[in-house]
């Protein structure tokens, strides 16, 4: 029985994870110090761009389910609490867990004897060892990491799909509060994964490069491709016919972007390098999608100067399609090498994101009429769904060169070529358009 769930970080994993337990029928109460953010997420105002997830959260506002608050002394009566703060990356590549150490402490002194303190925030190797180190003499707190596979854009689907659910303790005593907060997926037979602390933080780190490392692999077929005049469509589709190697994560594309992978696999090759490791394949990971970048920004140029295109409508500018998060976007470098060469610019992104001037000087139009208006050439940077649904005469009739270069291959090229287009995309070389 968990009397009431307590979650630590109002950012996207614990709102998700708040939501989602809340819609399970727990009591769930959010802390976050930001007071403008709860503020407005206890008025159902939701910060970040996810589907479905405002709906769930307004629903369980309603129905008492989920409470927001700034003070820790909401959630001293729970048995469970899941600590979802952000680990960003150090300049080093290391993660800063200043924030989870502080949430931690302040939990420990509130939290009453036996609660079990669930770590979702993607947390270094070693680090529940560390946490167990902190739990003042006079108490007893049992730590568990119980690492996310969400995707953003997806999050809540992934949440209620799980395909394995990975929790990792140093005791059995847990365990009845775990598998009572996962008893709905236990008896949809979700696998569900009890393995010790720091094997649960190698998981985490280990899925996440890998996967970054399935793109980084497909994007160096794709430049292969490029030359050697195969198609890396089919390419991608006969290797992942394979049950071995499977069809998931193998989409060219401008690089993995985005709050975890890059973060996550520097995170992971500062370990090794720390330890005094060499292991060259987890190392090299970010080395090839910096390479990946510098590689298509050369490209753009190349195929912008040679068909004389100088005003270019950039669209979708968030690290992959819905999301509005900016963090690690392929676009950022993309969009700063386009303006140091002297291209005007003009942006449309279907999230409006809010974060864009953190990271870029730019102004976002309103719609994707007015970026192509008056543009020679249009770049597609993310897969948005509505960038597909634009038809090939609204190109030929907006673009006075008639280029567009599609990183994300996701626009038909036969019939842009039928338009008359000059079509670009990744892993075809030009004689095979
Ligand atoms: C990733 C993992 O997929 C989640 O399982 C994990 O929980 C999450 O990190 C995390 O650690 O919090 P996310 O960063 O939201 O999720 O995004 P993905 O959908 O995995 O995409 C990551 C990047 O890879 C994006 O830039 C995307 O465009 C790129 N990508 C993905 C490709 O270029 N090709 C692909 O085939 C797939």
């Amino acid at each position: 029985m968990i009397n009431k769930l307590g979650v630590i970080g109002a950012g996207y994993v614990g709102l998700v994870s708040a939501a989602c337990f809340a819609d399970l029928g727990f009591k769930v109460c959010v802390v976050d110090y930001d007071t403008q953010k709860i503020d407005a997420l206890k008025n159902a105002i939701i910060p970040i761009h996810e589907p479905q997830l405002a709906e769930l959260v307004k629903k369980s506002i309603n129905n008492n389910h989920l409470t927001f608050s700034e003070s820790y002394n909401d959630i001293e009566d729970c048995c469970a609490v899941i600590m979802t703060v952000g680990t960003p990356s150090n300049d080093d590549g290391s993660a800063n867990l200043d924030y989870l150490y502080s949430a931690t402490r302040e939990l420990m002194n509130v939290a009453k004897d036996g609660c079990v303190i669930i770590l979702k925030s993607t947390v270094p190797i070693g680090t529940a060892k560390n946490i167990m180190k902190l739990v003042p003499d006079t108490k007893h707190f049992h730590i568990v990491n119980n690492p996310e596979f969400l995707r953003e854009g997806n999050a809540i689907y992934d949440f209620q799909n799980p395909d394995r659910i990975v929790i990792g303790m140093s005791s059995d005593e847990p365990k009845a509060i775990i598998s009572y907060l996962y008893s709905h997926f236990i008896k949809q037979d979700v696998p569900i994964l009890f393995t010790d602390n720091t094997t649960a933080e190698t998981i985490k780190y280990a899925s996440n490069s890998y996967l970054a490392m399935r793109i980084a692999f497909i994007n160096e077929i794709t430049t292969l491709c490029e030359t050697s005049g195969a198609n890396i469509s089919d390419t991608a589709e006969g290797m992942g016919m394979d049950a071995r190697i499977g069809k998931h994560y193998l989409h060219p594309g401008p690089g993995f972007g985005g709050s975890c992978f890059p973060k996550d696999t520097k995170a992971l090759s500062y370990f090794a390098t720390s330890n005094e490791l060499d292991l060259p394949i987890i190392q090299n990971i970010m080395h090839s999608n910096l390479n990946r970048i510098e590689d298509l920004i050369e490209k753009l140029h190349s195929t912008f100067s040679s068909n004389q295109c100088k005003n270019i409508a950039v669209l979708g500018l968030t690290f992959k399609a819905n999301t509005d998060d900016m963090r690690d976007s392929p676009a950022i470098p993309i969009v700063k090498a386009l303006l140091k060469n002297g291209y005007s610019l003009k942006f449309y992104d279907p999230s409006h994101t809010t974060q864009i001037k953190e990271y870029l000087d730019i102004t976002l139009q309103n719609s994707i009429d007015e970026a192509l208006d008056g543009a020679d050439a249009a770049v597609i940077l993310t897969e948005w769904s509505e960038f597909q649904l634009i038809s090939p005469q609204k190109f030929e009739h907006s673009l006075n060169k008639k280029v567009i270069y599609d990183m994300r291959n996701i626009l038909n090229s036969e019939v842009i070529l039928k338009q008359g287009l000059k079509y670009f995309a990744l892993g075809f070389s030009p004689s095979t358009l």
